[in-house]
């Protein structure tokens, strides 16, 4: 059988991860037309859908952020072992048992629980700029709501700036600007312990129905291993659910049609976020590490090979999807399940509370801006980690 690094394989490189928007769905698109696997500088990249659910629901293959911290010069220390007891890097049993603590707090019912108070932060963030005609959405909505979010989880209402600021430091883990940032980075993990403690402290006192409660009711759990948790809850909660946010409405400034469908129609908005989620899943390439030799397709992927898994041409593959280059809130997609959360072990464990922030977002959003549109040119980050939209200045 042929290693993967011995076989020839279009080369991804010339996608520039500034290319962005339909241009970047295009030249993947084409890709993915000539070859399931294609080679990149960072790794393979997998373009297939059948191939890459195949992978993230491979226990063999595992997410690689301890090589990722190794790439920049960091291999001890508590960044280090922060990130070796995190969720992401956890396996089998291990991973199994940390993901039941949390289990409780993510489950559709606990994000149920959540609805009013997120309908009420959405309604909070947005009442100050309804009568301008125009806002720029990410520092308006997108950009707050999901810390808000994480704070009513943790039932902390006042303590969303702070939860905001650590988000954006232990999210440095994959900038790879740890040189500069790394000392703020050890502060942000040591202070993210020191507040857990503190709230493990009183929710034993006096439980309620927030995450915290819920690690301190669970199973035996360490104080240190209650904070990977809420750590891992913070960073992987906060820029991912603005990005997705702000490519929702993105989309649907693009696409007034669907808009209006919505208008119309409020109980389409489950399937207008499950559309947005498709369409423009800001996870575009999932990253997994074969930890032995995995045989797959004919091919041989030896130990230690990085292979991305892509979303964004699987949430587009015709088999899965009819007519899958149209963004159509209305049309009935079937069972097929985007990437977008991921697939197996490590499926997004908050995918339930993400579709309601989403689903909240465009309920409140759509009878109040009958005739939204673009006010100039959106600005989106690099394809390359979380999908970011920069700035989405909007008219209605
Ligand atoms: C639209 C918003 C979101 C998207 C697109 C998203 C995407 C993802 C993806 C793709 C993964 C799997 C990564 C992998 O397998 O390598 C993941 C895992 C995870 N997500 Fe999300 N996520 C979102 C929102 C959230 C929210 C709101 C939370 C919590 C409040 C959250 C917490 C987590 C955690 C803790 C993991 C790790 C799970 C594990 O390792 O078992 N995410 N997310």
């Amino acid at each position: 059988m042929q290693r993967v690094d011995e076989r020839a394989w279009p080369s991804y490189d010339h996608v520039d991860p500034h290319v962005t928007g339909a241009e970047f769905h295009r030249a993947l698109g084409e890709l993915a037309a000539q070859s399931w696997l294609v080679r990149g500088s960072m790794g393979f990249a997998v373009l297939d859908r059948e191939a890459g659910n195949a992978i993230l629901r491979d226990r063999r293959f595992a997410f690689p952020a301890l090589e990722l911290l190794e790439l920049q010069g960091v291999t001890e220390g508590p960044i280090w072992d922060r990130n070796a007891d995190g969720l992401m890097v956890q396996t089998g049993e291990d991973h199994a048992r940390l993901r039941r603590q949390l289990a409780p707090a993510f489950t559709p019912r606990a994000a149920e629980r959540l609805r009013p108070q997120l309908r009420a932060l959405v309604e909070e963030l947005w009442a100050p700029v309804q009568d301008a005609g125009r806002c720029e959405l990410v520092s308006t909505l997108a950009e707050p709501l999901p810390s808000q979010a994480i704070a009513a989880l943790l039932d902390v209402p006042g303590d969303a700036p702070l939860l905001a600021r650590w988000s954006v430091l232990l999210q440095e883990v994959f900038k790879f600007r740890l040189h500069e940032v790394g000392p703020q980075v050890e502060q942000a993990y040591a202070e993210v312990r020191a507040y857990v403690g503190d709230l493990l402290a009183r929710r034993r006192e006096a439980p309620g129905e927030d995450l915290v409660s819920v690690l301190a009711a669970g199973e035996a759990i360490t104080d240190d291993e209650a904070a990977t948790l809420v750590s891992s809850v913070i960073s992987g909660g906060t820029d991912t659910t603005t990005a997705q946010i702000a490519h929702g409405m993105r989309l649907f400034a693009e696409h007034p049609d669907q808009w209006r469908a919505l208008r119309e129609d409020p109980s389409l908005v489950d399937r207008a976020v499950q559309e947005v989620l498709r369409f423009e899943p800001i996870t575009l390439f999932t990253a997994r590490i074969a930890t032995e030799d995995v045989e797959l397709r004919d091919v041989l992927f030896p130990a230690g090979t990085v292979v991305f898994v892509c979303a964004a041409t699987a949430n587009r593959d015709p088999e899965a999807f009819e007519e899958p280059e149209r963004f159509d809130i209305t049309k009935e997609r079937g069972s097929a399940v985007p990437l977008t959360f991921g697939m197996g072990a490590h499926y997004c464990v908050g995918a339930y509370l993400a579709r309601a922030e989403l689903a909240e977002t465009f309920r409140h959003l759509a009878p109040l801006t009958p005739d939204l549109r673009l006010d100039g040119e959106p600005v989106l980050g690099p394809t390359t980690g979380i999908y970011a939209v920069e700035s989405l200045p909007l008219s209605w």
